[in-house]
């Protein structure tokens, strides 16, 4: 169908050239997407705000992303985030203070163990510099086997933070689905030693709202109503999801799957909504179909950013004015870079 660009982004864009580059993440609006110069999942923006040379970095995503962009970009880049109210609920699940407290009686729980931990990137910058200062790293759901392996060769368990399925997803991936711990902050039932002590992999008790709303029989019932169906999942589905599922794997996963599709295949797809429209929209060859039928799974902090915020920053900056600034503190940037910098290595 038509162009979803909007006039006012496109005269301040050109107004801007080279200054300004935009990053859109596989979950924006198809109004934001349609402005990006690139669009991608969360490890290829952060490598593409890494590789950016444009004063103004533009993020059409969420909080957490674009501190990561800031951490990453040069001290003389400036990283704009469109709304301010596009929080991520699930990086809100670990705060770093009470993941301070838990570190105290994981870690005393367990005194003889080296245990490493790991932050999903949608976590704040403060935690991905708690995780850098007790010697672990960042990852992403792109590369989280990766940083499992990383600090395997490091030490004995891991704390993973803050998504649990995505946790128990990599642990699956491992062959270490035995080893696993929930660690549930909110209810002191949920916070076992014992269970510290017996299991390599202790998972903090997050989850996204969006992922975790799909479940196996919504995989079942997308095979019962389309015969041949193919059902590729993100790894922040619950743990039965993805075992039901035929591919698992990160956005960009996702987008690749659909891509490499034959045309005539039919593939339902369990993750935001505004990824699997994009998919319908750009692979007309292909049936993609949203895996939970009617199309519930919007996700709130990502739809902050609209057409009408992305003009508003724009112009304002056209105009000789920032808004909307996103800057990590220094002291907490540079922490937070080295956990960061260890994800880029792995
Ligand atoms: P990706 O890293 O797969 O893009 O996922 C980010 C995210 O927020 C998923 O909910
Ligand atoms: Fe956060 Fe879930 Fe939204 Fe991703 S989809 S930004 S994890 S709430």
């Amino acid at each position: 169908s038509e162009s979803e660009r909007t006039p006012r982004i496109e005269a301040a864009l050109d107004e801007l050239g080279d200054e300004a580059v935009v990053l859109g993440h596989n979950y924006q609006r198809r109004e934001i997407v349609e402005h990006a110069d690139f669009v991608g999942d969360s490890y290829e923006l952060s490598k593409r705000a890494a590789e950016a040379d444009a004063e103004y970095v533009i993020f059409g995503g969420v909080t957490f992303m674009a501190e990561s962009a800031d951490i990453i970009t040069d001290d003389d880049q400036t990283v704009i985030l469109p709304s301010m109210e596009a929080s991520c609920p699930m990086a809100g699940m670990a705060e770093a203070l009470q993941v301070d407290a838990a570190w105290a009686e994981i870690t005393a729980a367990a005194p003889d163990a080296e245990i490493i931990p790991i932050t999903y990137m949608n976590s704040y910058a403060d935690l991905k510099a708690f995780c850098a200062s007790q010697g672990g790293l960042v990852c992403t759901s792109s590369n989280a086997h990766r940083a499992f392996e990383w600090a395997f060769e490091r030490g004995d368990k891991v704390l993973f933070l803050p998504d649990k399925h995505l946790g128990e997803n990599t642990a699956h991936r491992l062959g270490m689905e035995d080893e696993v711990a929930t660690w549930d902050p909110w209810d002191p039932a949920g916070k076992d030693p014992d269970e510290v002590v017996e299991s390599d992999i202790i998972c903090w008790d997050g989850y996204c709202q969006v992922h975790e709303r799909f479940t196996a029989e919504h995989v079942e019932q997308v095979r019962e109503d389309h015969r041949g169906a193919r059902v590729v999942v993100h790894p922040e589905c619950r743990r039965e999801v993805v075992e039901a599922a035929d591919v698992v794997g990160s956005t960009s996963t996702i987008c690749e799957t659909i891509e490499t599709a034959d045309p005539g295949e039919t593939w339902a797809i369990g993750t935001e909504i505004h990824l699997t429209e994009h998919l319908q929209r750009w692979h007309p060859e292909v049936e993609v179909l949203p895996l939970c039928g009617d199309a519930c799974m919007d996700c709130n902090a990502m739809r902050q950013i609209d057409p009408n915020y992305l003009a508003w920053v724009l112009e304002e900056l056209v105009a000789g004015r920032e808004r909307n600034v996103i800057e990590v503190a220094a002291d907490e940037k540079e922490l937070a870079g080295v956990a960061l910098e260890r994800m880029l290595e792995v």
